[in-house]
């Protein structure tokens, strides 16, 4: 996994169909995805439920990209090993997800993935200024986790912009994940933001059967971001 700031459309398979894993992963490859997003949510952390490390496994074979998955979950250390075996390319955990999200950091990279950092809305970035060394992928939340469809909460522009200039230079991307569309994907871009995180915008409208509009979507979202960073494909 090279680094490079340019914008990643990274779908979120919550918002896919649940009995199609492996054709939907297929599609939004085809249609021209750059990361696939899992959303592993343990209905603890975040009021809801959805898979576990078994579900990577049976995924992997079909993600030719680069799979993101997000850990909704506390605790996060006892799962981390079998995340990692799964085949998952990036864990990201999240900072309210316990006390020791240092030695959580630690763990994933030692298990051999590159390690991601979540926020949710009401965490300042301040808590991340130390560990700018532990992580590979700060990940902004514009929802409260837990649900795809979500409104995207427009006080977190700021705090992508502050980040991003925390960041600097050092090879660390930043994620936004929840309420991304071709209307708030230019604002977050401007802001800073280099992987978009989209379920409702992308898989509205299209099927495994009729991928086409995931095509449509994905490039809507990209357009946008693209747009307001002055780089066009
Ligand atoms: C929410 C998840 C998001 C969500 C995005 O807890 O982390 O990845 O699935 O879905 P949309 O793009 O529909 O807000
Ligand atoms: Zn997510």
């Amino acid at each position: 996994m090279t680094f490079d700031r340019s914008i990643k459309i990274a779908p979120s398979i919550l918002s896919a169909d649940f009995a199609n894993f492996g054709g939907e992963i297929r599609a939004i490859e085809a249609e021209g995805c750059d990361w696939v997003h899992v959303d592993v949510m343990d209905g603890h952390f975040v009021p809801n439920l959805t898979f576990g490390p078994q579900l990577c496994v049976a995924i992997r074979p079909h993600v030719t990209t680069l799979m993101d998955v997000h850990l909704m979950i506390s605790p996060v250390d006892p799962y981390i090993d079998a995340f990692a075996q799964s085949g998952a390319d990036i864990l990201t955990a999240h900072l309210e997800a316990g006390p020791h999200i240092h030695r959580t950091l630690q763990a994933i990279r030692a298990a051999g993935c590159k390690a991601g950092l979540a926020l949710n809305p009401g965490s300042g970035i301040d808590s991340v200024a130390d560990m700018l060394d532990m992580v590979d992928l700060i990940c902004v939340m514009t929802v409260n986790p837990g649900f795809g469809g979500q409104k995207f909460i427009h006080g977190q522009i700021d705090k992508v912009r502050r980040l991003r200039a925390m960041i600097g230079d050092r090879p660390i991307h930043i994620e936004i994940d929840g309420g991304i569309t071709p209307e708030t994907a230019p604002l977050m871009a401007a802001a800073g933001a280099d992987v978009l995180v989209a379920g409702s915008a992308v898989f509205k409208g299209g099927s495994v059967e009729t991928p086409a509009p995931y095509g449509d979507n994905i490039r809507a979202i990209r357009r946008a971001a693209e747009a307001a960073t002055g780089v066009m494909a």
